[in-house]
């Protein structure tokens, strides 16, 4: 699996940990930075592991932030990403299995680097149940081509 991952200076510290956790595990990971506590803006960060997971030059993406706030409003504005801000054990699988999430969102400042990365851990391992789940995604879909009809 190929994964991209980025933050922002609030969640370099957290990305780094993660980056060094997925490439112990063999996983072949893309880091598109930030590599130092230096203020940078998320957009420009987010947009890249966004844009990547979009178009499916991976399959899965990683961002983390302060908050995980900011990156989420931008990943989710690419279509096909399905971007989940997770704060613990519980979302970070509920958003595999019922919203096949593809970008997991992190916030740096508060998670600790232990838990996280058990929740990176079961994010990876996680699969999407399908079912009335798809149905839902199918209709996100819909919306994201301007196809959605407001009277379903
Ligand atoms: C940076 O101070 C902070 O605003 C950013 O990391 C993030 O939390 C935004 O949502």
């Amino acid at each position: 699996m190929k994964i991209a991952i980025a933050s922002d200076h609030a969640g370099c510290e957290l990305k780094e940990g993660i980056a060094a956790f997925l490439k112990e595990k063999g996983i072949d990971v893309t880091d598109y930075g930030v590599d130092n506590p230096e203020s940078v803006d998320y957009p420009d960060y987010g947009i890249k592991v966004a844009d990547a997971v979009s178009k499916g030059r991976v399959e899965r993406g990683i961002l983390s932030c302060g908050t995980g706030i900011g990156m989420s409003i931008v990943a989710n504005k690419f279509p096909n990403v399905r971007a989940a801000l997770c704060y613990d054990m519980y979302t970070a699988r509920m958003s595999r299995l019922h919203n096949d999430a593809n970008i997991l969102v992190l916030g740096g400042r508060l998670l600790e680097k232990e838990v996280a990365l058990l929740m990176v851990d079961a994010w990876l391992k996680t699969g999407f149940e399908g079912g009335r789940h798809q149905r839902r995604l199918d209709k996100i879909s819909k919306l994201e081509k301007g196809l959605y009809n407001n009277n379903n």
